[in-house]
């Protein structure tokens, strides 16, 4: 556990003295656009944004229509910068490769900032915290997550495939030889694995933990907490749009925009 929650606060720390210092760079330009097709002024770029809907409070589904923080933040970026927003819902381990393959612009899916993810794409400065948590059955012998790294354990861990949850319990307990990591396509399937007793918790972002929680009986989320992380817009390395995008975040910050999307979303103890 240790060795990854240095590397995390390291780079924490490394991206907030960035954003301090760097009042530079950037030509100031934004993706360009086609002037011809601007007749009439109707004409807006999209911007086509990746996320796996499969993530209350974030981006969920409500019928047809993908909504949640992510979503609403997503558009109010749109409107302040002149895009159209596109939201491509998939698999939430093809959210980066997608940025990198070009197919999306951006991605937002309460997704963390990482060293390793850093290597292949740039984020922009975080617009919210999340913890990693651990979801057991209400009657489990695993009562703090230390349990979950004491000498001789051996639990079945449930994640989202490539998921910082993956990442984390991969590193610290399964090539640690103290238990087993269980992937899953979404959170929901790792969740319906614990209810069967197939599994002995899940390690997830804890909004989204809670919403299966209550969505399901018999299940509850460990009060120690595995760790806390900042979540951000991915782009394409040296994306033109990072500046502008961390612009327009900061503004929806400063006015409260940010804060009440969030509070619309999440009810605070
Ligand atoms: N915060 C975690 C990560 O970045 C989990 C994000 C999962 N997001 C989702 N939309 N399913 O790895």
């Amino acid at each position: 556990m240790k060795k990854y929650l240095k590397g995390i606060l390291a780079t924490t720390m490394v991206l907030s003295m960035t954003a301090a210092l760097a009042g530079c760079g950037g030509s100031g330009e934004t993706a360009t656009t086609d002037d011809t097709a601007a007749e009439g002024g109707e004409a807006k770029e999209t911007l086509v944004l990746a996320t796996s809907a499969d993530f209350p409070p974030y981006e969920y589904y409500e019928g047809q229509e993908i909504v949640g923080i992510d979503a609403e933040i997503a558009k109010a970026l749109g409107e302040k910068l002149g895009y159209d927003v596109q939201i491509e819902d998939m698999n939430f381990d093809s959210i980066i490769p997608s940025i990198v393959s070009g197919k999306a612009d951006i991605a937002m899916a309460g997704l963390t900032v990482t060293p390793e993810r850093q290597e292949s794409v740039d984020f922009t400065d975080s617009y919210a915290t999340g913890v990693q948590v651990v979801i057991v059955n209400a009657d489990s012998d695993i009562t703090s997550v230390d349990d979950l790294f004491a000498e001789g354990a051996n639990h079945t861990i449930g994640v989202q495939t490539a998921t910082t949850g993956d990442l984390y319990t991969t590193g610290d307990i399964e090539e640690a030889g103290l238990g087993t990591v269980e992937r899953y396509t979404k959170g929901t399937d790792a969740v319906a694995a614990l209810t069967s007793g197939k599994i002995d918790c899940v390690v997830i972002d804890n909004e989204p933990a809670k919403a299966f929680v209550e969505a399901n009986e018999g299940l509850k989320i460990l009060d120690t907490e595995y760790i806390t992380e900042d979540y951000a817009i991915a782009l394409a390395k040296d994306s033109e749009l990072t500046e502008s995008i961390n612009t327009a975040l900061q503004e929806l910050k400063d006015d409260g925009t940010v804060q009440s999307i969030i509070d619309k979303y999440i009810t605070a103890e």
